[in-house]
């Protein structure tokens, strides 16, 4: 969470940080800020702001903007409420240096307490004010440069960072470090940015530098970008091509990323299957699996570790695997798995899903799995981040930046590769039919166009969700595949609208969850045909018995459930193990109407932020 820009270069550094900020806001939108050294170097502005970014841009109009070289920072709080003296950048005591960071420290009070005793007065309740603090003081009583300060001081703070500091006086640098947060340089033309992702870079340069862990940038306006450890070795800087474009950060007419997000998906699963299926339509081939073949046929256990819709998407990779593959899976929530001490075996396989690639409690959860001897195996989207970095081998789902905070196309690609995994490994063991096989492989191709059809709902969906624009509380059913569907539509509903929602398998109701049940307690039950289908039947009379209103998600040309039900949803017939994919869009148009029929901020809801880098 917290999302930090930086510009060195020709070009006015103000609006290449603001436009920057804007594209980072979905990691955190508490508070902003920014920082510009100006006057040949003689000034060190720095504005913040509680809000959002265009609070930001507002506070800051009247004020010298100027300057070629600036820092900038987003914020989700951590530690101290979101108020202005909490706001990034933080000065140093003297005012002389500028510092933004994302991340957490976690020995912050320890440092805070010493320097404290030097006599310094902190201005804010932030664990990142000691950072800067401590730079300053290392700086002075070693009489280093900048970054043998940082280098010096890094080496006493325990946690995350991705920093960025700039310095009054010398407006030809920033220094800029990372351990466990991300941080991205672009190298331009006489010009670099720094960006914890791609997104504000991506305009002005495909030239990007990744950041490693404990690794410190060197970035000068006159000189090739150099990188250096915390031990001050020299490390050579791998440049990497961006495969970004514009127009996927962009809204391109729709009101909402969310919704434009929900209309990409039949072109975000056909991007995920593209080059893995075979021309004659009749084979998939996952690269990642079959380089690894061995480990995958031979494996004991796969555990799936994930967190929020990622686990959701988990826990429909558990059906696939165990019914295509006979390898028991287990699927857990990596901020437990982290930290319980699980059994794991060299022959355990670790699927570690991650739409960021930077969820800390899943990163962790890879790192630990790791150091007991299991193989990684990473299903991320965001290319070139920590958890796709960390792992051993892994697929990318391909389905482009996802800015709405609420997860929508990347949880169906996750889904899409889930399978495209099951099929590959049940293949090469031998444990799928021909002709089984070569249907899950013909489904799969037509699911963007199955996909297309449901979003033809979009306008039945628009007028029901006025209906429950009010209701207090939801119920989302589902049974099989379609549970974790339930789960995942109960969740994009709290996230977005704040309506209390849960997720149930549909027969757990009746061990409790059914005295909920009235005539108020509107129920979302997913019942398309599959091989429980006459039990969710049972289930949803059971609901309808205590008078609750049912809204059904059924397969195309139900007439059973639609005659029991009070509103009804069709979706195009695919086999079950396909079901959420299809059925998982209604619900995310559901929740979405909901929630702008409540005039609620659908990219960015309160106290989220998309990529959670903190524990
Ligand atoms: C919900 C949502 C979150 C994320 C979770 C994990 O819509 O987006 O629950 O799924 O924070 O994030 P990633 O997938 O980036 O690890």
């Amino acid at each position: 969470m917290c999302g930090i820009v930086g510009y060195i270069g020709n070009q006015e550094a103000y609006p290449i940080l603001i436009k920057g900020l804007h594209r980072l806001e979905y990691r955190g939108y508490d508070s902003a800020g920014l920082a510009l050294i100006t006057d040949g170097g003689k000034k060190l502005n720095v504005y913040k702001t509680k809000g959002k970014v265009s609070d930001l841009e507002r506070f800051s109009q009247s004020k010298d903007i100027s300057g070629t070289i600036g820092i900038a920072h987003t914020r989700w709080a951590t530690h101290g409420e979101p108020n202005d003296a909490n706001a990034h950048p933080h000065y140093s005591q003297t005012e002389n240096l500028a510092l933004i960071h994302n991340g957490i420290i976690e020995n912050y009070s320890v440092i805070r307490a010493e320097l404290e005793s030097k006599g310094y007065v902190f201005r804010s309740s932030t664990d990142t004010e000691v950072i800067v603090y401590l730079i300053e003081y290392v700086q002075k009583t070693n009489r280093v440069d900048l970054c043998t300060a940082v280098q010096l001081a890094l080496h006493q703070v325990v946690g995350a960072y991705a920093l960025a500091v700039i310095e009054k006086g010398n407006s030809d640098t920033i220094i800029a470090a990372r351990k466990s947060s991300p941080l991205v340089i672009g190298i331009g033309k006489n010009e670099f940015f720094l960006a914890s992702d791609a997104t504000p870079i991506v305009e002005y340069t495909d030239e990007v530098v990744y950041l490693n862990d404990e690794e410190i940038a060197v970035i000068n306006r006159n000189e090739p970008l150099k990188v250096v450890n915390l031990n001050n070795v020299t490390v050579t800087p791998e440049i990497k091509k961006l495969a970004m474009n514009l127009s996927q950060l962009e809204k391109g007419g729709y009101p909402h990323f969310m919704l434009k997000e929900i209309y990409e998906q039949p072109k975000t699963i056909m991007d995920c299957i593209r080059g893995r299926i075979n021309v004659e339509g009749n084979n998939v081939v996952l690269s990642g699996v079959i380089d690894n073949k061995g480990k995958f046929i031979n494996a004991s256990r796969i555990i799936i570790v994930a967190c929020g819709t990622s686990w959701h998407a988990g826990l429909i990779g558990e059906h696939l695997i165990e019914e295509f593959c006979r390898i028991p899976v287990e699927v857990e929530y990596a901020s437990e798995f982290r930290y319980r001490d699980p059994v794991i075996t060299d022959t355990d396989i670790v699927i570690a899903i991650s739409q960021s690639g930077e969820t800390a409690d899943t990163l962790a959860a890879v790192e630990l799995a790791k150091s007991k001897g299991a193989f990684i195996y990473g299903i991320c989207n965001a290319v070139g981040s920590s958890i796709a970095r960390a792992t051993d081998s892994g697929s990318y789902i391909h389905v482009g930046p996802e800015i709405g905070v609420a997860s929508t196309k990347a949880f169906t690609g996750q889904v899409t590769v889930l399978s495209m995994l099951a099929l590959t490994i049940a293949r090469e063991k031998g444990t799928i039919t021909k002709e089984k096989f070569e249907s899950m492989v013909k489904h799969l191709q037509e699911l963007p166009e199955k996909l297309k059809k449901v979003l033809e709902k979009t306008d039945d969906i628009k007028e029901l969700s006025k209906i429950f624009t009010y209701a207090h509380n939801f119920i989302y059913l589902g049974r099989g595949y379609n549970y974790p569907a339930a789960l995942e539509g109960a969740l994009k509903l709290k996230e977005i609208s704040y309506i209390h929602a849960e997720g149930y398998p549909a027969a757990e109701m009746k061990h409790g969850p059914i005295a909920l049940i009235d005539n108020e307690m509107p129920v979302v039950a997913i019942a398309t045909t599959d091989r429980i289908y006459e039990k969710t039947i049972s289930n949803i009379q059971e609901i309808k018995a205590r008078k609750g209103k049912v809204i059904a998600i059924v397969t195309e040309g139900d007439t059973l459930v639609c005659n029991i039900a009070d509103y009804c949803i069709e979706v195009p017939e695919t086999v079950e193990e396909y079901a959420p994919i299809v059925t998982s869009v209604p619900l995310q148009l559901l929740a979405y109407f909901i929630a702008v029929n409540k005039c609620r901020d659908v990219d960015q809801p309160r106290n989220l932020a998309k990529s959670v880098t903190v524990e």
